[in-house]
């Protein structure tokens, strides 16, 4: 073999694995490139840990951050979905325990508080105190009932504090506040049966917390949902010791969903004033042969808003009579007797508030 032959075989050869190691170079660059493109058909997985790793940072800080308003919802300009498309399509279902909740929390009522403040605070409510989350698509919708009159203290409270713990549950959640018009005497499980009538009017809910106005969670593992039986929430209410007051009761918070409120008629329309209509409401599960699930005394412990009993609110002193009938009474009282007039409707930022009235005894 001549000589230079020889040359060219090795030069050509080493050109070989040059462009070989070039095409080797660009391919490597071209991979990592489009990585840091996060593009969601290519790493949905991925796309959906960005967005929840951003909202997690604008939940949790205690006091958040106005500026963040608005950027969670879709980090990536270049991933909003077009006008129109509905963007839980291509949401995952949120996992069964949110990953940003924090367990423990404070609970004082010194500090005065502001409703503008405290909307602010909560920038991704949609109007009426209605919210879902933005990185998945949430387990149940939530109507969150209370029922209501002359209390604008302690629901700016309640606001301040469930709005965040709501969001941190990953729930879909609307809050109806149901204010009995007029000055007769208050009707708390009547309300009650309103806020269900009216939230369903609104959306699809398929879970309905009952909570009273003054009613604190202390730890936001308490989640506000529904569960396979009727729950009892406030279990462990600071106003008790801490305990139950006893086995059957069920006052304060209560959750049910759609299925279990329609198969005992909802709530009693007819307990008048003070007490007794939550033992109506207990009655009423037992004899659909329905236990009450309950959180743990820990996790369900809850914080009451002091406060002196309310005018016109005295003990209802038929209720010991009432209670000894509901299983007479269940099937002829409630929302399929219910009426009542809507006489305003305001929907604020972080509430939707039903004036009603609902007749007199
Ligand atoms: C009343 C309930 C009340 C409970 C705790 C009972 O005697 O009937 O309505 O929730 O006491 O205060």
């Amino acid at each position: 073999m001549p000589e230079s032959s020889v040359n060219f075989s090795g030069i050509h050869r080493t050109c070989k694995l040059v462009v070989l190691l070039c095409f080797l170079h660009i391919s490597v660059t071209l991979i990592f490139y489009v990585r840091s493109l996060d593009i969601s058909f290519a790493f949905p997985q991925r796309l959906q840990a960005n967005r929840a790793r951003s909202s997690e940072s604008t939940t949790r800080g205690s006091r958040t951050s106005t500026a963040n308003a608005g950027e969670d919802n879709y980090p990536d300009a270049e991933n909003q979905p077009p006008a129109g498309v509905d963007a839980t399509k291509h949401l995952e279902k949120c996992p069964e325990t949110s990953p940003l909740l924090v367990g423990p929390l404070r609970i004082e009522f010194n500090s005065p508080i502001s409703l503008d403040q405290t909307s602010k605070e909560n920038p991704n409510l949609e109007p009426g105190g209605r919210y879902r989350p933005k990185d998945c698509v949430a387990l149940q919708k939530v109507a969150i009932i209370i029922p209501f009159r002359n209390r604008d203290e302690h629901l700016k409270y309640w606001l301040y504090y469930l709005h965040p713990i709501l969001q941190r549950q990953q729930i879909d959640y609307g809050v109806y506040i149901i204010n009995q018009d007029g000055d007769v005497i208050f009707n708390r499980a009547k309300l009650l049966n309103v806020g269900y009538a009216e939230a369903l009017k609104e959306y699809d809910y398929d879970c309905f917390v009952f909570s009273d106005v003054d009613l604190i969670p202390m730890d936001d593992r308490n989640t506000y949902r529904c569960f396979s039986q009727p729950r009892h929430l406030s279990v462990s209410m600071d106003k008790f010791g801490f305990r139950l007051p006893y086995n059957q009761y069920f006052g304060g918070v209560s959750s049910m969903s759609k299925e279990q409120y329609l198969k005992i008629n909802g709530f009693p329309n007819n307990y008048w004033g003070w007490g007794g209509e939550d033992d109506d409401i207990y009655n009423r599960l037992a004899s659909k042969d329905m236990s009450i699930s309950r959180p743990s005394g820990v996790v369900g412990k809850c914080r009451m808003i002091r406060h002196e009993r309310d005018k016109q609110n005295d003990p209802n002193p038929q209720r010991f009579d009432r209670i000894a009938h509901t299983r007479e009474t269940m099937h002829k009282d409630g929302i399929n007797s219910l009426s009542y007039k809507v006489v305003k409707k305001e929907r604020e930022q972080l509430y939707t508030k039903i004036t009603v009235d609902v007749g007199r005894p």
